[in-house]
């Protein structure tokens, strides 16, 4: 299709369609342009091919286009393109936690000479549509209690088609070379030990685990009851997924180094764990190791508090360490608690909160009011395990 005679962003001749496969690897080699980063166009294919083939979302991932409608399949001009994931979710309102299904919402791009002509504002807009009753006619509730998305463009695009900005801030430490021993900053923490995927899936992901954090999430509902509360079921699928991301990563651009086998930190005195997952950018300058999700008891008292905080710090080291290894710049963790603003300030008092404004913006679209659930929704465990 030339582009004088693409239709304008507000025909009723173009409709959002599941891609076919074909589509689909079109649409991947399109947007490489935009987000292959140090990877070649190969790769790049492979990295999608493999992420699909995980767990998380299981058959749960459709690759949506916008096209005319009068175009036969095979043969249809991608006006745009974006990804759905279906993920398992909680929602806890008036006291009771019940297990749901979501989706996330991710790689909506438009090739750069179809762009400004309304293409990805139309996509969104049916996506929206789409997304109400989308894969759920098996689950208990068949319409959308709420969907999530990360915009990398602000906070204004999505806003308008419901998916309304969250809290999106986060902490960076910088990468630190050298050892706990050789650490006098560090020498009056307690001491953190690495976690394999195995002790990640044992200190954070037991079933004892996930009862405490539902246990908690009801208590928290049944204090607010009119204000609803979801998550994205922090599972070990999602774990899993993040690290299919950086090990192929880490095979493609450290074949010599083996894979990248740490995959968080914990403190058992004072149960603290974390998981987190390498990201490589463009330029090694990008490379951040992100924590994917912190696990900790809410401290009773103030002494405990300052245990806890102790031990984060302690994690924190590691994980600074650990970033030095894979020559990543930062340790970066989203939407900092109190608690770990002052671990924080025990490493480097000079750390600022970041609220960001452009990337990354932890976006929700709160479908739950027409099913009864209030217009008031809060995001729980808002970290970065949830991205997609
Ligand atoms: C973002 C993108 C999909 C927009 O496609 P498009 O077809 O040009 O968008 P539209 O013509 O429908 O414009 C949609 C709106 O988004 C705004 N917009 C477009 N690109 C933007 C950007 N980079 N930052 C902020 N807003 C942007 C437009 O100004 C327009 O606003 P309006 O509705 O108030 O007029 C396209 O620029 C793209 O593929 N970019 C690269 C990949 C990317 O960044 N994707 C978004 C990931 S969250």
């Amino acid at each position: 299709m030339i582009a004088s005679s693409l239709p304008p962003g507000d025909s009723p001749r173009l409709v959002l369609v599941p891609a076919t496969p074909a589509e689909r690897l079109e649409c991947t080699k399109l947007n490489s342009v935009a987000w292959k980063g140090p990877l070649d166009l190969e790769s790049y294919i492979a990295r999608e091919d493999h992420l699909l083939a995980q767990q998380l979302t299981g058959d749960g991932q459709t690759c949506w286009i916008l096209v005319d409608g009068t175009q036969p399949a095979g043969a249809r001009t991608i006006l745009g393109a974006c990804e759905s994931y279906k993920k398992k979710a909680l929602l806890a309102y008036a006291g009771q936690v019940e297990d749901i299904a979501t989706h996330g919402v991710g790689s909506v791009y438009c090739r750069p000479e179809f762009r400004g002509k309304g293409y990805a504002n139309r996509m969104i807009q049916e996506l929206s549509v789409k997304l109400e009753t989308w894969q759920l006619e098996e689950e208990r509730r068949t319409r959308s209690v709420f969907s999530v998305l990360f915009s990398d463009i602000g906070k204004k695009f999505y806003a308008q088609h419901g998916w309304k900005p969250f809290p999106s801030s986060h902490i960076a430490l910088p990468s630190l070379g050298g050892s706990d021993e050789e650490d006098g900053a560090a020498a009056g923490l307690p001491s953190a030990r690495d976690l394999s995927a195995e002790d990640v899936k044992e200190s954070m992901c037991s079933d004892a685990v996930f009862r405490k954090a539902r246990e908690s999430l009801r208590a928290a509902s049944e204090r607010t009851p009119h204000q609803a509360k979801i998550a994205i079921a922090p599972d070990y699928d999602h774990f899993v997924w993040h690290w299919a991301r950086e090990e192929f990563y880490a095979e493609k651009l450290f074949p010599h180094s083996g894979p990248p086998l740490v995959k968080g930190a914990g403190e058992d005195r004072a149960r603290v764990y974390c998981a987190w997952t390498r990201v490589f950018g463009e330029t090694p300058e990008e490379n951040t190791l992100y924590i994917l999700r912190w696990i900790y008891d809410e401290p009773a008292s103030p002494a405990q508090a300052q245990m806890t905080a102790q031990a984060m710090a302690a994690v924190l080291r590691r994980a600074q360490r650990q970033a030095h290894k894979w020559d990543m710049r930062h340790v970066e963790f989203w939407n900092p608690t109190p608690l770990m603003l002052q671990a924080v300030a025990l490493l480097d008092p000079d750390a600022k909160v970041v609220h960001r404004e452009k990337s990354s913006i932890a976006s929700l679209k709160w479908d739950g009011a027409k099913q009864g659930l209030g217009n008031e929704v809060e995001w729980v465990w808002n970290e970065k395990y949830a991205w997609c």
